[in-house]
């Protein structure tokens, strides 16, 4: 009784508590129109995916700012010891200089809905991190 209560518990803390405070579900093929429209020229997901013109964006949701190793990133956002979660993707995404002011990702997303974001975070969670190969520290 007393383990299954322990259980209980930790899935309220821990796994089943992350994602009851999710945001609300995006719609990922409308992120994927949005990404081939607005990001696709800068940004690569995918098995395949390296850096362009701005880093390669897989697994993004969970990974340090200024994590992968092809690509050479502003001093601001690598000391920007931000971890990606959903909210600071999405104030990101609508506004890089003023969320990482120095960023040197140039990209104006005004005009961008919420909806679209969301949409956006939703499609790019569909990508996990690239597994065995060294193009992203843990
Ligand atoms: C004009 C090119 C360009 C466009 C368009 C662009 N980005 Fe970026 N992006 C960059 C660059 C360059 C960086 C690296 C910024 C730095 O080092 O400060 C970056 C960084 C990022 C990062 C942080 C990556 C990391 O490893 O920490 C995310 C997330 C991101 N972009 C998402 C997007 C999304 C989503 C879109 C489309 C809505 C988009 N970007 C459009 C050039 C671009």
């Amino acid at each position: 009784m007393d383990t299954l209560k322990f259980v209980a518990l930790s899935c309220l803390a821990w796994a089943c508590g992350s994602s009851a405070v999710a945001a609300p579900q995006g719609d990922a093929e409308a992120g994927r129109v949005a990404f081939a429209a607005a990001c696709a020229r800068c940004h690569q997901v995918g098995p395949s995916a390296r850096a362009g013109f701005g880093p390669q964006l897989n697994g993004i949701v969970g990974r340090r700012a200024g994590a992968t190793t092809d690509h050479r990133y502003s001093a601001a956002l690598k000391n920007s010891k931000i971890v990606w979660t959903e909210q600071s993707l999405s104030r990101f995404i609508k506004d890089p200089e003023g969320t990482v002011p120095g960023t040197s990702m140039r990209f104006f997303g005004l005009g961008y809905t919420d909806r679209k974001v969301t949409d956006l975070v939703a499609y790019l969670r569909t990508y996990p991190p690239l597994q065995g190969r060294a193009k992203q520290q843990p």
